[in-house]
């Protein structure tokens, strides 16, 4: 059964104003393309300790396990298929003057569902960065050239210093320019979406006050409340790939000219 979202009078007309709109996803939005959430039932922090995996430290003492645990994350996410959450987003450019679309996610489906553009405030695992000199190739040709990452020998750059995932691990500082990016962007719009984000990792969940302050429409998308749940005008309580595609028709449908 296709999902309608109907927008409460006064929330259609601020939505129909908006001219500066942001959107915030986090893991849950790529759950529906078979990717595990980090956090509660299934999810990869049950299974996983983060502090064994995703900090510097981690990697440092046991390179060739975060390795292979972002080498065996980077298969699934390379043959996972951008959902109708994806797609859905990919037209939110068009609908407004300004748009900018923030992810948590380092699986590039954003990207792959046509999404113009992206900012990744987590890093992207399609991608791998020189720890030493800063260089970048992407993950896929590191994986496929000689000394792979899954290999013994840990793959060094041509100045010596080790490949590792272009992600943000705990206990390191968000690319500069993306965090400010998405903070200005978020405490200047009039209409703020986060979806599937559990809103417990900062500063991304941050952005979600700051466009409240700033006045914004709030609506959330997630099955299950978080702790910004009580700042949203609209909760939409079940999955990215039904109300998102339900949310965008319709904002298209309030902001039609007709
Ligand atoms: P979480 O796993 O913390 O939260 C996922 C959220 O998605 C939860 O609130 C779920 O209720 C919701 N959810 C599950 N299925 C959904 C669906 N089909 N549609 C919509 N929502 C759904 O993931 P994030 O909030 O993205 O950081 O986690 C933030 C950061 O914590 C990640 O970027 C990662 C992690 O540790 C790093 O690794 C640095």
């Amino acid at each position: 059964m296709t999902e309608i979202v109907a927008l409460a009078p006064r929330l259609a007309r601020r939505v129909a104003a908006a001219r500066r709109a942001v959107v915030l996803t986090g893991a849950g939005v790529s759950e529906e393309s078979g990717l595990g959430t980090f956090r509660g039932p299934g999810g990869l922090w049950e299974e996983f300790r983060p502090e064994e995996l995703a900090t510097p430290e981690a990697f440092a003492r046991r390179p060739r396990r975060v390795r292979d645990w972002y080498a065996a994350r980077h298969r699934t996410m390379a043959a996972a298929a951008p959902n109708a959450a994806h797609r859905a987003l990919a037209r939110w450019p068009a609908l407004f003057p300004s748009f900018l679309l923030v992810t948590q996610n380092i699986d590039q489906l954003h990207q792959r569902a046509g999404s113009p553009e992206v900012v990744e405030l987590h890093g992207t695992l399609m991608a791998a960065r020189c720890g030493s000199c800063g260089a970048r190739r992407p993950m896929a040709e590191l994986i496929l050239a000689g000394g792979t990452i899954e290999d013994e020998r840990p793959p060094r750059c041509s100045c010596g210093g080790l490949w590792r995932p272009d992600v943000v691990w705990f206990g390191e500082e968000l690319p500069g320019e993306a965090i400010d990016r998405a903070q200005r962007a978020a405490a200047s719009c009039d209409l703020f979406v986060s979806a599937g984000t559990s809103a417990t990792v900062f500063p991304a969940a941050g952005l979600i006050a700051l466009a409240r302050q700033a006045g914004a429409v709030i609506i959330e998308v997630n099955p299950e409340a978080t702790a910004f749940s009580d700042l949203a005008d609209l909760r939409l309580p079940g999955a990215a790939g039904t109300h998102l595609p339900a949310l965008t028709a319709a904002i298209e449908a309030c902001r039609s000219p007709g």
